[in-house]
């Protein structure tokens, strides 16, 4: 067993942690060169730090990038569901049907503002939120239909918007994980009315840690997008014979009872982001490939599975999850990483926890849910270290620790040694 000689100081689980061969990056990819002197020049040239042309080329360069008519840059993800919340006049009692398997940024922007959150199972073999239970929960309150492209999977959108535009119900896709991902060609975040992203330090693109964007579909809701964005400011209506008076700009209602934020984003961080939006498609082929090799050295473990795209569909592999069935040999998936972490040193991970088994979730009155195939399904579910490059060594170290522990599993079993086990998750 690896020996550990410093303790995990990251909450997140994700942390440095010593002792073990292969362990999940905190950043995907080092800069560039041209990235790192895109936020100099902004340093040394810009003439505002906030709200300038760096700011207006980022939400062009991205609009075009994902095929969308408007884009709005924003601080984070979460500030971006949030605007999608607000755009879609959530209040107390409306429902927002969400899949359980997800981060919980995904939903809390909605809770923020009074929804119910309606809990959807995953489809078993996608693993993406499964349409028929969509339909199954949809109510008289439905107001929004959650689609979270997690791991890089996309949702079957063809189905979803023809689910939510016969019932006239908006459809926000959460898109944090799927930069590039895409159906018959089209990006997500381009199908519902809303399309969230994030720039966050571990996800495709980051623009210093933190930022994100909002595609909106409406041209009326874009109009209300920048005062919403940013306390309500916006220019006086007409001309000024005094242009101080009654003061340099004007603040705004944009939207009856809703008060604006404040989710701006700085010009460095743009100035990188427009420059990010460059190696995105490569690096996601390096993903894509890195995905077909380990499919490719795994292919003869019976017990691991992978997740099916839907048709159409590109898949961008921002994480790497397997789920693991050991039933017929009465074993799971924390056997199988009992030996993978501690035998072969690859500091594999569990995420993410459905979000109704959450304290959080259940204090906020969440916690009820009727999602079976998520509940099965995730206690054998894991994610292996994963970013963009991984080297030869910690590849071979992660398909070779996983097929020599789902051997030494089945010969345990085939011995007579390996009791049932509970996952325990
Ligand atoms: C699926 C999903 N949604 C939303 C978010 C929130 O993004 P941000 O950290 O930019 O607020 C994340 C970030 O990890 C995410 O993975």
């Amino acid at each position: 067993m690896p020996e550990k000689t410093n303790k995990l100081s990251d909450p997140s689980g994700r942390g440095r942690v010593d002792g073990y061969r292969v362990i999940f990056p905190m950043m995907q990819h080092p800069y560039t060169e041209a990235e790192i002197q895109a936020v100099t020049d902004v340093m040394r040239h810009a003439e505002g730090q906030t709200q300038g042309a760096r700011l207006e080329k980022f939400e062009a360069d991205f609009a075009a990038f994902v095929g969308a008519k408007h884009a709005f840059a924003v601080n984070n993800c979460t500030n971006a569901l949030k605007l999608a919340a607000i755009f879609c006049r959530i209040r107390p009692g409306d429902e927002i049907i969400a899949p359980g398997y997800t981060y919980m940024a995904s939903v809390v922007p909605f809770g923020d503002l009074g929804a119910k959150i309606v809990w959807a199972d995953i489809h078993p073999k996608t693993w993406t939120i499964d349409p028929d239970d969509i339909e199954r929960k949809i109510t008289p309150n439905t107001k929004a239909i959650l689609a979270v492209h997690l791991l890089g999977l996309p949702c079957d959108m063809r189905r979803i918007m023809a689910i939510a535009e016969k019932r006239g119900i908006k459809v926000v896709e959460d898109c944090a994980q799927a930069m590039d991902c895409r159906v018959d060609g089209r990006h997500v975040g381009t199908f519902g009315d809303f399309g969230c992203f994030s720039f966050h330090a571990a996800k495709t693109m980051t623009t210093l840690g933190e930022g994100g964007m909002i595609v909106v579909r409406d041209d009326e809701t874009a109009k209300l997008a920048p005062g919403i964005r940013h306390n309500g400011l916006c220019a006086f209506e007409g001309e000024r014979e005094r242009y101080w008076v009654p003061a340099m700009s004007n603040v705004e209602s944009f939207m009856d009872g809703q008060w604006p934020q404040n989710f701006c984003i700085g010009e460095a961080q743009c100035a990188l982001g427009s420059e990010q939006l460059k190696s995105v498609v490569a690096n996601n082929e390096i993903l894509i490939d890195q995905d077909r090799r380990i499919r490719a050295a795994l292919a003869d473990v019976g017990e691991l599975a992978f997740p099916e795209v839907v048709p159409g569909g590109r898949y961008v592999v921002h994480q790497y999850v397997l789920h693991y069935d050991g039933s017929a040999i009465g074993k799971r998936r924390n056997d199988l990483l009992d030996l993978v972490t501690r035998k072969y040193g690859v500091r594999c991970i569990t995420q993410y926890y459905p979000l109704y088994r959450y304290p959080l979730f259940q204090k906020m009155g969440m916690g009820g849910h009727d999602c079976p195939v998520l509940d099965k399904w995730w206690d054998d579910s894991f994610s292996l270290p994963w970013w963009c490059g991984i080297d030869g060594e910690s590849m071979s170290i992660m398909t070779g620790g996983l097929r020599s522990a789902a051997a030494e599993l089945r010969a345990g079993a085939a011995d007579g040694a390996g009791a049932a086990s509970g996952a325990g998750a």
